[in-house]
């Protein structure tokens, strides 16, 4: 057996249907979709399509699908477009403590520029705490931000609830649902959210494209100037081939939904459980859950030498920490949840994709077992109950 990879909520690989609907374009398609000529009508036609896949992916009209380079930029765009537009005394931004560095950092960099902003406790379940939102979120309220499905816990975020909270004090909601496309249904309208993130390459797309459902009517500034594309919301001429990966991507994800879901859930849970059959080891957040995540901490290893050493022997997945300037963060998420540190530093995420088969979890599972015994046989820090 080959390397086996479990880290598909880093990103995905290109679905090769994907990238059949890409190439044309990439050869041939090369026309500005700006452009009044044969060429460039082709290329709006493929962008045109491509927003009705999306919108249909999340709910949408297409009129209410920005593309975006990125999901990240999408998150950028609800935060920094929806505070620009903010009047005084409304200006107030409130984003769950577990958002996603795309959402958490602009909230801290608009504070640094002088905007109101609060962020909102999780419960140790890993849901974000709707008495501490409803605490938050006041008439000075502009924008709550809510992810739909965490990209380490794969917890799925009570969105409903917080939309209600937000509409009692009259505040625009953000929802960043980069994990949720394509794993779970995501329907925009019926959450009632204002914007909504996605990012091509989290379901089988190419990188550096995403889309920002935006609802319409909604007041939001534009912060990328230039020209009018993207119906003065984003200017910059359009990624063609990306928007169409992303397209036909939304559109495979929204097909083979239903039959992925239950493969796939099936296969974490048996993964889930040949993990939490080795001592020491608990899972991490408790409720409803996207269908491919599992989060588990083994007591008294170090996440990130496990992930060394089962990459050397072929697996790969990760631990949720971020490196920043070269000193490595424990996940902020986990941390968030009230888990004490060494069980954050001793935390894996599995993340599970269409490639993955019941030998990969099998074989993945034995990986992590022989791992995390040999660490623990090295460093001799762990005295467990086994
Ligand atoms: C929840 C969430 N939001 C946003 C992003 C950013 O998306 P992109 O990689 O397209 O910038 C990610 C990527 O990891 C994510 O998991």
């Amino acid at each position: 057996m080959g390397r086996i990879y479990l880290d598909h909520n880093a990103t995905t690989p290109l679905d090769p249907r994907v990238l059949d609907a890409m190439l044309p374009i990439l050869r041939e398609g090369f026309g500005n979709p700006s452009s009044l000529h044969w060429f460039g009508q082709q290329a709006r036609a493929a962008v045109d399509t491509a927003r009705e896949q999306v919108a249909t992916l999340v709910g949408a009209s297409p009129g209410e699908i920005v593309f975006t380079g990125s999901g990240t930029e999408a998150d950028n765009m609800a935060l920094r477009g929806a505070s620009a537009a903010a009047r005084e005394p409304r200006r107030k931004l409130v984003y769950s403590a577990i958002e996603h560095h795309a959402v958490m950092n602009t909230a801290k960099a608009l504070a640094e520029d002088g905007s109101p902003v609060e962020s909102a406790r999780v419960g140790a379940d890993g849901r974000v705490d709707l008495g501490d939102l409803r605490q938050k979120v006041d008439d000075r309220t502009a924008l709550v931000a809510v992810m739909l499905a965490n990209n380490e816990t794969g917890l799925v975020e009570p969105v409903e609830d917080v939309v209600r909270i937000a509409r009692e004090r009259g505040a625009l909601v953000h929802c960043d649902a980069v994990q949720a496309a394509g794993k779970i249904p995501v329907d925009a309208r019926a959450l009632d959210v204002d914007t909504l993130a996605i990012s091509g390459h989290k379901i089988y797309g190419p990188k550096g494209v995403g889309a920002l459902y935006v609802k319409r009517g909604t007041r939001l500034k534009s912060f990328v100037r230039g020209g009018s594309q993207e119906r003065n919301r984003r200017a910059g001429t359009e990624n063609v081939a990306g928007i169409v990966g992303l397209g036909r991507a939304a559109e495979l994800a929204r097909e083979e939904m239903k039959t992925e879901c239950a493969r796939l859930s099936e296969l974490r849970d048996r993964l889930e459980s040949l993990l939490l059959a080795v001592p020491g080891a608990q899972r991490n957040g408790e409720g409803p859950r996207v269908p491919n995540t599992a989060n588990v901490s083994f007591a008294g290893v170090e996440a990130e030498s496990l992930v060394m050493a089962l990459d050397l022997a072929g697996l790969a997945v990760s631990t949720g920490a971020a490196c920043a300037a070269g000193a490595v963060e424990p996940s902020h998420v986990l941390r968030a949840m009230g888990l004490p540190l060494e069980r954050v530093q001793a935390s894996l995420r599995f993340s599970l994709g269409r490639g993955t088969t019941a030998e990969h979890v099998d074989r993945g599972a034995q990986l992590v077992a022989e791992a995390v015994e040999k660490q623990r046989r090295m460093s001799r820090t762990y005295v467990g109950k086994a």
